[in-house]
């Protein structure tokens, strides 16, 4: 009910955190597999201080264009490529669409079936852009190491192909496809090929200076023509922030809107959304400034030690197992023995905010910062009580 007369504001606030209580927060622990994490504290201070900024009003804003401009360079130079043409979105899902719509339209109009080619494993949000832009989304075969089988998308491949879409950090392993060889089909066949580094873009640059092998995923393989990352995720950034790079400006003029209405730089729209917060890119852009790319560095360290805390935990129960070695700060979780929606639900009620991933069957854990040592072993000690 909307009341005629309103409440006194200390009245609003208390009702707002009696049902707020309800969520579970980043700094519990409890959200074992969230992709997001308790944003950096400058990104909050930044976001606050901008939630005017209206990155769908860039001539308005035009201080904010810059911001965002400089920080996809930063990005691009991150991802290997000297001048990247893109765009901030909302989040990975929103990148993708875009990506996909790119290729749609760099695509040859005389195209009986249109269709883009794609892993299994790839993220559900590359089924909704193939299903809202009208587009057949065909799916190979996987290795045994959940990644994506280079022959297999080169033989999918006919005339109705117009695009690969493929994983550097799948959402159920975290696992990174054959990126160089696919990279060399799609080259070889004229192909726009999008990696998809919404969760493993911030983690993957810096695993090689930590000791941890690092797959090729970036610009520098001639083949990959976009890349989308989100800085909502292993970036630290505040919601909702992702990106969109492509190596050539053709694709991002392709999915370029003219709004008749606006002036300058607004009437230029390449995301779906039109009004839209600033606030998180220039939080992005603050925190990069900030960490540099030690500071990064130094929180995907702790990461990857909190997940080789959670391997050992694993390791030392014998219905526990993982399907691969972690790449990353993501790992599933196997169980010998009982279904692992009747664990998940009793661990939920425990208070644990889980996910189950299909391929193949597991619990994602997500070791995202907020997983630190003593929420990851209340986690294993309060799961193992739920094995026999
Ligand atoms: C690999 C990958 N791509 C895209 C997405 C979608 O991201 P968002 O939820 O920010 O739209 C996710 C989310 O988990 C993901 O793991």
């Amino acid at each position: 009910m909307f009341a005629e007369q309103g409440l006194p504001k200390k009245q609003v606030l208390e009702l707002l955190s009696k049902t707020l209580n309800l969520d579970s927060t980043y700094d519990s622990g409890y959200p074992v597999s969230s992709m997001s994490s308790t944003p950096h504290k400058l990104g909050i201070e930044i976001y606050s201080d901008t939630m005017d900024r209206n990155a769908g009003r860039y001539y308005t804003f035009q201080g904010s264009e810059q911001i965002e401009h400089e920080t996809l360079n930063m990005i691009g130079d991150l991802f290997q490529i000297n001048h990247p043409y893109g765009t901030s979105t909302s989040g990975g899902t929103e990148s993708n669409i875009l990506a996909m719509l790119a290729a749609r339209e760099t695509s040859s109009s005389s195209i009986q079936r249109p269709t883009i080619i794609a892993p299994e494993t790839i993220h559900s949000s590359v089924e909704k852009a193939a299903w809202i832009l009208g587009l057949n989304l065909f799916k190979t075969k996987i290795d045994d190491q959940y990644r994506a089988i280079p022959e297999e998308i080169e033989q999918a491949i006919t005339s109705d192909t117009i695009g690969i879409f493929c994983t550097a950090g799948t959402t159920y392993l975290g696992q990174v496809d054959p990126i160089p060889e696919i990279a060399s089909i799609a080259d070889t066949h004229q192909l726009p090929l999008h990696v998809d580094a919404a969760f493993g873009g911030f983690v993957l640059p810096f695993l090689k200076a930590l000791g941890y092998p690092s797959p090729s995923f970036d610009f520098q393989n001639p083949g990959v023509t976009s890349i989308s990352m989100d800085p909502h995720k292993m970036g630290l950034a505040p919601i909702p922030a992702s990106f969109l790079l492509f190596r050539n400006q053709e694709p991002l003029q392709k999915i370029t809107m003219n709004v008749p209405y606006l002036l300058g730089s607004s009437a230029n729209q390449r995301s779906l959304l039109g009004t839209r917060p600033a606030g998180p890119i220039l939080a992005t852009w603050g925190i990069m400034k900030h960490l540099g790319r030690k500071g990064y560095r130094n929180i995907i360290e702790i990461c990857m030690n909190n997940t080789m805390l959670a391997m050992n935990r694993i390791a030392e129960h014998p219905k526990l197992g993982v399907p691969i070695q972690p790449i990353m700060n993501l790992l599933g979780i196997q169980i010998e023995g009982k279904p692992l929606q009747q664990i998940a639900g009793a661990m939920e009620h425990k208070g644990w905010r889980m996910a189950l991933s299909p391929i193949p069957p597991t619990i994602r854990m997500v070791v995202m910062p907020h997983l630190e040592p003593d929420a990851i072993n209340a986690f294993f000690d309060q799961l193992i009580q739920e094995l026999d």
